[in-house]
């Protein structure tokens, strides 16, 4: 098994591995590397719904996702589609899956079933470096903030354009989390706020949280914060949701794309922790 780094701050791909056959050295190995890179890419895996779902169960639960279409055989498998007749695409906004829930998902398994012949690449940005490249000053002010998270207006009865998902009376959650939660693996800081599903600052009025939350999801997404995936058929992407933002490119107008989704539960995200930071001494 190899390892590549994808860019300075986040991803990796690993080859030289079939997930229809780990051993558990090779999971621990892989294990390792997400927690280190955040996100883990896999090429020319040739996996049936139920490899998939194996390869998922070796990490925890499954979350049964609420809004989308599942495949029909397979209901724990959730379809990223688009059909070539299709305008708007799922994801194609900055977000992390399912921060709007108390308890947000550990991570989502990305499956390539159907690719456009060029396009329709995955964008991933690492929120440990987004949070490490601020100002001790920011810093301090962000370690003392929560925010709060809802799906309401992207799944809800009020979302613009929810024909694309199920359920809308089912998408009643609220969350509060903290602006930068401890990664609960890696024990790391990482910016936790997001423009698809955050919506104001825990506390605040909207019109107070605005600017200060479009300034962070700029920053968060600084191009030196990202890595790029292309996809072709049989490949996988593997992203941790509590240190990676990602945006799916919608840019294959006349093409179909068919993705299969997995999404692992997680844990309860804790603030980072504070560390009184003592007064500069005067000159
Ligand atoms: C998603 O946002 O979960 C979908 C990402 C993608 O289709 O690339």
């Amino acid at each position: 098994m190899e390892i590549v780094r994808s860019s300075p701050h986040v991803g990796a791909e690993i080859l030289g591995v079939d997930l229809r056959a780990l051993t558990d050295g090779e999971f621990e190995s892989i294990r390792e590397a997400f927690i280190d890179h955040s996100v883990i890419f896999f090429r020319d895996q040739d996996l049936t719904p139920d490899d998939h779902i194996a390869f998922a169960h070796r990490w925890g639960d499954i979350n049964i996702n609420r809004f989308f279409t599942p495949v029909d055989t397979h209901p724990q498998i959730a379809e990223v589609r688009k059909e070539p007749d299709q305008a708007v695409n799922i994801g194609g906004e900055w977000h992390t899956d399912h921060s709007y829930d108390q308890i947000p998902a550990l991570g989502s398994i990305l499956y390539a079933r159907e690719v456009p012949p060029v396009g329709g690449d995955t964008l991933f940005a690492g929120q440990y470096a987004a949070f490490d490249a601020l100002s001790d000053g920011m810093k301090d002010t962000l370690l003392n903030l929560w925010a709060d998270h809802s799906s309401r207006h992207v799944f809800g009865q009020i979302a613009a354009d929810n024909d694309r998902f199920h359920n809308a009376d089912a998408a009643t959650q609220d969350s509060v989390h903290p602006v930068v939660i401890e990664h609960p693996l890696s024990g790391r800081p990482a910016l936790y706020v997001n423009p698809d599903f955050t919506v104001r600052i825990h506390g605040w009025t909207n019109d107070e949280s605005q600017s200060l939350l479009q300034w962070l999801y700029q920053h968060c997404t600084r191009p030196d914060f990202i890595t790029r995936f292309s996809w072709r058929a049989g490949s996988m992407a593997m992203w941790d949701n509590r240190a990676v933002q990602h945006f799916a490119v919608n840019d294959y107008a006349g093409h179909r794309r068919l993705m299969h989704r997995i999404t692992l539960e997680g844990t309860e995200v804790g603030p980072a922790r504070t560390q009184p930071r003592p007064l500069p001494v005067a000159a």
